[in-house]
């Protein structure tokens, strides 16, 4: 009986092992994966601003040096690499409801569509400074190519948004967009659900207006919090640069986990509408995924047991990032958190393991006991004890 206890742990502790040590090896892979390569300098300062286009991509870094750069974005964001920090600090957003007693300017400028924000938008924590929100634009496809730039797990989403925001020891974007604690973006994954996304609507309704390049119209404010997903302190973080020509590398990125929807017809408006130059329409105005060069992400949540990264307080590997998503609620905040789970399933099995030790030892020490005395008595051959009267 105790015996089976026994091996039922030495299996279940075989598998918990397994999870750790498969982890701690994919962190070596990526700790081992910089990509060193010909030194390339920066050249001169700021480019002239140039047409660029997204079906030249590949060929922006001959006119825009940074974009060919090791902190470059987007990236693909491989969920099961993220390490989860605890101690990233939850982002709060002030002065972003908006009502409708201010309009905001609407533009199509060739490469998106873009909402003009008033400095009074700021994210007041989060960060080492407040950042102080300036535009925000989009990215999508066709109704066959999903147009996310970022991506998850190497999939895109049907389009994202970008709130840029400035570090408010800046003058303005223009000024803080080259400065390495320049910008910080929020962006949010965009998919399609059942029902029509009224806030959404406040400016896709007004596409028609902005149809032509270069053309802009103006919206009636409203609160822009709810452009971006219900939760947002689940999110990714990680330094990249601008989308766009000149690539600067100067962006914190913040991607959220949680997603926001439209309509199917909401999404084909945005994708349908606009046009840059005569006759072609803006679509596929996304950014090819780029090499992380060594660069980790941060994520502020996890869903999944964890390992304790030696040397590194606050940050942790995610496990068996495919266990069931029933137990997603909130973040886990500060040091002083409950344990995880993986951690209560450790010490379960540590408790375990030391009881059936402890067990197993005394019944070996006593089978022990009964052997060395049977054989001291047949040796010295005085009187013979029948072994049934021990086991009394
Ligand atoms: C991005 O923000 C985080 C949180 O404040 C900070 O630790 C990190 O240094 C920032 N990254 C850059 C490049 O400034
Ligand atoms: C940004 O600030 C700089 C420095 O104050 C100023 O020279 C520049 O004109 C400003 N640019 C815009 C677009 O406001
Ligand atoms: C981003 O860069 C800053 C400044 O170099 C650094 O302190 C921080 O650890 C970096 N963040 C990540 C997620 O690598
Ligand atoms: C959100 O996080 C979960 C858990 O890691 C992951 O499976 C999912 O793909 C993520 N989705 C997005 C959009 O980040
Ligand atoms: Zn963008």
């Amino acid at each position: 009986m105790i015996l089976k206890i026994f091996l039922t742990f030495l299996f279940l502790h075989g598998l918990v092992l397994n999870a750790s040590s498969s982890s701690s090896s994919s962190e070596e892979e990526d700790g081992g994966s910089s990509e060193k390569d010909s030194g390339e300098h920066h050249p001169k300062g700021v480019p002239h601003g140039g047409h660029w286009g997204y079906e030249d991509q590949a060929a922006w870094s001959s006119e825009f040096s940074h974009c060919s750069g090791k902190s470059q974005s987007p990236i693909d964001i491989d969920t099961r690499r993220a390490l989860y920090d605890r101690s990233l600090p939850p982002i709060t957003l002030e002065g972003y409801d908006l009502t409708d007693s201010l309009a905001l300017t609407l533009l199509n400028n060739g490469h998106t569509l873009q909402l003009v924000l008033p400095n009074t938008m700021r994210i007041t924590s989060g960060f080492d400074n407040e950042f102080r929100a300036a535009q925000l634009h989009f990215h999508w496809g066709t109704k066959e190519v999903p147009g996310s730039e970022h991506t998850i797990d190497n999939v895109h989403f049907p389009a994202e948004i970008h709130i840029v925001h400035y570090n408010s020891k800046y003058a303005n974007l223009s000024e803080a967009a080259s400065k390495s604690d320049g910008l910080a973006v929020l962006g949010g994954f965009i998919g399609i659900g059942l029902h029509e996304n009224d806030n959404y609507e406040k400016i896709l309704s007004a596409l028609a207006d902005v149809s032509i390049e270069e053309s802009n119209t103006e919206i009636p404010a409203f609160n822009v919090r709810h452009l971006l997903p219900n939760k947002l302190e689940r999110f990714y973080r990680y330094n990249g640069s601008l989308t766009t020509p000149p690539c600067f590398q100067t962006v914190n990125w913040t991607m959220f986990n949680d997603t926001i929807t439209v309509s199917r017809r909401q999404l084909a408006a945005l994708e349908d509408t606009l046009k840059a130059g005569q006759h072609q329409h803006l679509t596929k105005n996304f950014r090819a995924p780029q090499l992380l060069h060594g660069r980790h992400v941060l994520a502020s949540f996890t869903d999944t047991p964890t390992i304790i990264v030696a040397g590194h307080p606050g940050i942790s590997i995610n496990t068996l990032s495919e266990t069931d998503a029933s137990n997603s609620e909130g973040p886990s905040t500060g040091p002083s958190e409950v344990l995880a789970r993986g951690d209560i399933l450790a010490i379960a099995f540590g408790a375990l393991f030391a009881v059936t030790l402890l067990l197993f030892t005394l019944y070996a020490y006593q089978q022990r006991k009964k052997y060395c005395s049977i054989k001291k008595d047949s040796r010295q051959n005085v009187i013979y004890k029948p072994a049934t009267k021990e086991e009394a």
